[in-house]
C-alpha cells in the first residue's frame, strides 16, 4: 500500500467519532493501513494536537470494535494525528493546511498521495472543493483523491452542479462517493454468495423469480436531524441512495461479474432500465402520535419540525427493470422511520412450484439479511412429523454484527487502495435523480397522499395494498 496522508474535514463532527476514526483504527489494528501514513483532523473547533488526539482516543474506546484492546494501539495509532481548526469558508486558511501537510509530509517523508474526506454538511462540499483547488492542496507529485459523504444534492440540477465543481478539482477516478449501504457486508457478500453457490446460481433467473422486496425499517424517528431532514425527507435520505443501490446490487448478481469497471457499468445500464411509475406506485408516509395515550412523539412534535411539515418519513414503491434477464419481475421497497423493529433485508420470492397438489403452498423465500445481524435464510415446505401437514421450515444463518467489519472499514479500505467498485460513479448518481425527479414533483404538488402511521407499527396500510393488489404481501 502506498504511503499516504488522510485529510479529513469536519473531523469533531458526530460522524467522526462514530465511524471514522473507530474504522481507521480497525484498519491499523487489523494492518490494513499503509506503513506510513498521516491523519490530518480539519475542524472548526479550536484544539490543540493534543487535546484532539485525547477526543480521537475517547472515541475508539466508544465505538470502535477494539475498544477494549490494548491501550498502547491507540496511543500509537494517534500519534500519526495533526489536527488545525480553520474557518473552512476563509481562502487564505487552506494555505495554512497546506503548509501544515507539506510539514507533515517531510517530516514522516511520506509521498504526496493524499485523500480529502469531506465529512461536513453538504453546503460546504462545493466551497471546500473550490478551495482545495485554488490552494494548490491537490495539486500532489502522488495521486489525490477525495471521498464525499451524502446528501450528493438535492435535486437533480443541485447535484450536476457539485458534480460541476468537484470536477474542476478532481476527475472521476479520483472521486469516491461513499454511500454506507454498499459498504455493509451483506452486501459486499451478495456476489460471492450468489457466484459461488450452483444451486442459488441456477435460481437466480426471472422465469424463477416471482418479485424482490427490499426493506430497510428503522425503530428511532428523526433524532437532533430536523433541520436536515426537513428538507430531504426518506425520499432523498434513503430511496435516492441506499434504497436504489440495493435494488442495483441484488439485480446486478445475475450477469457475470468482470472488473470493475464492467461491474460499474453494468450497475449504470440497469439504473437506466428502471421504471417507476411515480403517481401510482409510490407511497408515502409521516409518523404521527393517532394514539394520543402514546408516549412516542409523532414527527410534527418532533423538535424542529414544522407542526404542519408534509415530509415523508416512509416510502415505499413498486419499480420494474426493463431489461432482458429482469422484465417482469416486479421490485418492491420499503423504508421508514420509527416503525416496530430494525430490519434491513432482500426478500427474493421464487415462483409457486406446485407439482400437482391442491393445496396452495407457502412460496419458497431466499432471504439476505443485512442489519442487525449478517445471514441468509431459506424458506422450504415440509411435511409436519405429526401432523403430516405441509408446513414452511426456515434454514438459517445468522453471525452476530459485533464479529463483523463496519461498513465504513470496507470502504476505507477500498478508497485507501484506490478500489472504486463500492463507490458510487456520478452517471448512478444522475441517473438515480432523473429517476427520483418526477416524484418530488409529484410531492411538491400534492399529488399523492400523505399517509399518517402509528409510531412503532407497521408503516400505513396503503404500503400493503401496493403489493396485495399485484397479489403479494410483505415478507
Ligand atoms: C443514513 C440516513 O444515511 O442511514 C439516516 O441519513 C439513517 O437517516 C441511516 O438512519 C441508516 O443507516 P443504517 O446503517 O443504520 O441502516
Amino acid at each position: 500500500m502506498d504511503p499516504m496522508s488522510f485529510i479529513l474535514f469536519g473531523a469533531t463532527g458526530d460522524l467522526a467519532k462514530r465511524k471514522i476514526f473507530p474504522a481507521l483504527f480497525n484498519l491499523y489494528m487489523a494492518q490494513n493501513l499503509p506503513e506510513d501514513f498521516s491523519v490530518i483532523g480539519v475542524g472548526r473547533e479550536s484544539l490543540s494536537k493534543e487535546d484532539f488526539q485525547a477526543v480521537v482516543i475517547q472515541s475508539l474506546y466508544e465505538y470502535s470494535r477494539h475498544s477494549n484492546d490494548d491501550q498502547s494501539k491507540k496511543l500509537e495509532f494517534v500519534q500519526q494525528i495533526s489536527y488545525i481548526s480553520i474557518d473552512l469558508t476563509e481562502k487564505s486558511n487552506y494555505l495554512k493546511l497546506l503548509t501544515l501537510m507539506q510539514k507533515v509530509e517531510n517530516a514522516k517523508s511520506i509521498e504526496e498521495n493524499r485523500i480529502f474526506y469531506l465529512s461536513v454538511a453538504p453546503e460546504l462540499f462545493d466551497v471546500i472543493t473550490t478551495n482545495i483547488n485554488d490552494s494548490g492542496l491537490n495539486n500532489t507529485s502522488g495521486w489525490k483523491r477525495v471521498i464525499i459523504e451524502k446528501p450528493f444534492g438535492h435535486d437533480l440540477k443541485s447535484a450536476r452542479q457539485l458534480n460541476r465543481i468537484l470536477q474542476h478539482a478532481f476527475n472521476e477516478k479520483e472521486i469516491f462517493r461513499i454511500d454506507h449501504y454498499l459498504g455493509k457486508s451483506m452486501v459486499q457478500n451478495l456476489e460471492t454468495l450468489i457466484s459461488s453457490n450452483p444451486v442459488l446460481q441456477s435460481i437466480w433467473r426471472k422465469d424463477m423469480i416471482s418479485n424482490v422486496q427490499i426493506t430497510a425499517n428503522e425503530t428511532v424517528g428523526v433524532e437532533l436531524r430536523a433541520s436536515y431532514y426537513e428538507k430531504a425527507g426518506a425520499i432523498r435520505d434513503m430511496v435516492q441512495n441506499h434504497m436504489l443501490q440495493l435494488v442495483m446490487m441484488t439485480a446486478v448478481q445475475m450477469s457475470e461479474r468482470v472488473e470493475v469497471n464492467k461491474f460499474r457499468s453494468e450497475k449504470i445500464h440497469l439504473m437506466k432500465a428502471i421504471q417507476m411509475n411515480s403517481t401510482t406506485d409510490v407511497v408515502r408516509g409521516q409518523y404521527s402520535r393517532l394514539d394520543t395515550d402514546s408516549a412516542i412523539k409523532g414527527y410534527r412534535e418532533e423538535v424542529g419540525v414544522d407542526p404542519s411539515s408534509t415530509v415523508d418519513t416512509f416510502i415505499a414503491t413498486r419499480l420494474s427493470i426493463q431489461t432482458p434477464l429482469w422484465d417482469g419481475v416486479p421490485f418492491f421497497i420499503r423504508t421508514g422511520k420509527r416503525l416496530h423493529k430494525k430490519e434491513t433485508k432482500i426478500v427474493v420470492e421464487f415462483k409457486g412450484a406446485m407439482n400437482g397438489r391442491a393445496k396452495e403452498v407457502e412460496p419458497n423465500l431466499l432471504i439476505i439479511h443485512i442489519t442487525p445481524n449478517d445471514g441468509v435464510s431459506l424458506q422450504l415446505n415440509s411435511k409436519h412429523p405429526v401432523t403430516g401437514e405441509l408446513e414452511p421450515i426456515q434454514i438459517d444463518f445468522s453471525q452476530s454484527s459485533r464479529e463483523v467489519p463496519e461498513a465504513y472499514e470496507y470502504l476505507l479500505a477500498d478508497a485507501i487502495k484506490g478500489d472504486p467498485s463500492y463507490f458510487t460513479h456520478w452517471d448512478e448518481v444522475e441517473l438515480a435523480w432523473k429517476l427520483i425527479q418526477p416524484i418530488l414533483e409529484t410531492f411538491d404538488q400534492h399529488m399523492i397522499p400523505l399517509h399518517l402511521y402509528e409510531p412503532g407499527s407497521c408503516g400505513p396500510e396503503a404500503a400493503d395494498q401496493l403489493l396485495s393488489q399485484h397479489g403479494y404481501n410483505w415478507w
